[in-house]
């Protein structure tokens, strides 16, 4: 149970995101569709919260040979994430065929949009035949919206549909949605919260359709980010772009006759379900003796995965001291395998870790263990408990859940978080050590200073990192978002009483 104050007679939650929170696979032996989980931020941190309030999912199935004939399936028996419990009648489908997962989802999403606003603007590809099809799929996403909220209404004449759409994948939704709302004199509440960074003006500006990204997302009542810096970001490119008038001290933006509030929102983790799965999940790897350096990552070259390899390799030349004493457990999930940029990370990776592992392995040891797949979050919760430092050294994140989800499982021996600044969550998470993951030699000295760390030093640096993700856990972070969406109405009347 998530805890999130729900008033079911009143309002009614529609979350709206690219994927549903789990993949729809074809079961070679039987031929039907079954249900598999989908790693990343967005599902971890949403799905329970759906759940709870007996909300539905706007989304896409995963799979391109998809059709309106095929049936969503139930949740399997076996299945114990998050997401079991969202029962099919609360899944609304959105199908892409090939051309548009090319497009929309490969090309506008992955290509253009998330290298921009994670500021690598020399990854960025521009081209307007993607952005034709991310318009269309967006207008796509809007009309199941919109059946979806005709289907709650039916519930009652005072129900407020309560709209959350999540994610750079639908930024033009809230102004489709909004104006066909206005169209039709319906209500309802409209909240977009982004998971990735919102970058500065000067990066965004580059995007030759920053205009109509600007105008999509002030569609909606309230707009979430992460962290103050990504607020401030979007009202500066509001008020460069648009002439927008903006307020910094309250963040809000005036649009037309509209107000839209935005609010810094930092997102949580279900910090006592994976406490408790660390309680419960046996130990997995058998050399105590070793010291375990642990990374869980998206394969995705924002994470600096190729940057710490080679500061773990500096740190094995340079204290060689160490070798047979460690092990770095490197977990990656593949990710956006169809975008040239992953397929190429990818390789890196390999020849990389071969290199390390060539160099530097002994009779009875190989520095590096490398796996590649995702692993269950009980799986995921033991290699959390047990390791000794998690590497969370991204280039730019807009939080990153893994240093969060680390500190909760880290029941035992205290071990350190070595976090990068660039990620939102170096924001909050002081006591961890925070270090430019650019500064391959600094990187490979604190390895070691981690290694050398007093007892006394780590817990008292572990035990105030759980004590703040504890509290500000993912319920904290819904409640937060539901309380800011609500409180618009009274700026936008025409929101809730049409
Ligand atoms: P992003 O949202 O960019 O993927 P986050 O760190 O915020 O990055 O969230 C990643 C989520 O995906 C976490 O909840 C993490 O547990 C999960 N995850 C990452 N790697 C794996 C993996 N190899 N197997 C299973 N889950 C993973
Ligand atoms: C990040 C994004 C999410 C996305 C996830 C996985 O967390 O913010 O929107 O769902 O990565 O990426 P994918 O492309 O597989 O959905």
């Amino acid at each position: 149970k998530s805890g999130i104050e729900w008033n079911p007679s009143r309002e009614r939650l529609i979350v709206v995101s690219n994927r549903l929170p789990f993949v729809l696979k074809r079961d070679d032996l039987t031929g039907k569709l079954i249900r598999k989980s989908s790693a990343g931020g967005l599902v971890t941190a949403v799905a329970p919260v759906v759940v709870d309030c007996g909300g539905r999912w706007v989304g896409w199935t995963g799979d391109c040979s998809l059709t309106v004939d095929d049936e969503i399936p139930e949740a399997s028996e076996e299945d114990t994430t998050p997401t079991a419990g969202l029962l099919k009648h609360q899944v609304v489908p959105v199908y892409l065929n090939q051309q548009q997962f090319d497009s929309y989802y490969n090309g506008c999403c992955n290509g253009t949009l998330w290298p921009l606003f994670h500021s690598m603007s020399d990854r960025a590809v521009y081209s307007s035949e993607y952005w034709q099809d991310y318009i269309q799929v967006n207008q796509l996403f809007a009309d199941k919206t919109l059946e979806a909220i005709e289907f709650s209404k039916m519930d009652g004449p005072d129900i407020v549909p309560l709209i959350w759409i999540h994610d750079y994948h639908l930024t033009l939704m809230p102004s489709i949605l909004r104006q066909a709302l206005n169209e039709k004199n319906s209500n309802a509440l409209l909240g977009f919260f982004l998971h990735i960074p919102f970058p500065p003006w000067d990066i965004f500006r580059l995007l030759p359709w920053d205009d109509e990204i600007l105008l999509g997302l002030l569609g909606c009542d309230m707009i979430g980010f992460h962290i103050e810096d990504y607020c401030i970001n979007f009202l500066d490119c509001c008020h460069r772009r648009l002439g927008c008038r903006i307020d910094r001290k309250n963040l809000l933006v005036e649009y037309g006759n509209r107000i839209v509030k935005i609010a810094a929102l930092p997102i949580g983790i279900p910090f006592d379900r994976f406490q408790r799965m660390a309680e419960e999940a046996p130990r997995l790897v058998k050399e105590k003796r070793q010291k375990i350096i642990l990374g869980v990552d998206r394969l995705d070259y924002t994470k600096g995965l190729v940057h710490r390899l080679k500061a773990f390799e500096r740190f094995l030349e340079k204290h060689p001291e160490h070798i047979e004493e460690v092990i770095f457990i490197q977990i990656a999930v593949p990710s956006r395998t169809d975008v040239k940029e992953y397929q190429e990370l990818k390789e890196e990776m390999d020849q990389v870790i071969g290199r390390i592992n060539g160099r530097f392995s002994t009779a009875n040891w190989s520095p590096i263990r490398y796996i590649y797949g995702c692993v269950s979050q009980a799986e995921l919760a033991a290699y959390y408990r047990d390791a000794f430092i998690a590497m969370v050294t991204p280039l730019r994140d807009g939080m990153n859940l893994v240093a969060k989800e680390f500190v909760a499982c880290q029941i035992e021996e205290p071990g350190v978080l070595i976090l990068s600044p660039f990620a939102g969550a170096g924001e909050t998470m002081q006591e961890a050590l925070l270090i430019n993951p650019y500064k391959i030699d600094d990187v490979a000295e604190l390895i070691c200073s981690a290694l050398e760390m007093s007892r006394d030093e780590r817990e008292v640096r572990m035990k105030n990192l759980r004590r703040r993700e504890k509290v500000n856990n993912v319920d904290a972070w819904a409640q937060a978002f539901l309380k800011a969406i609500r409180s618009t109405t009274s700026m936008n009347p025409e929101s809730d009483s049409k």
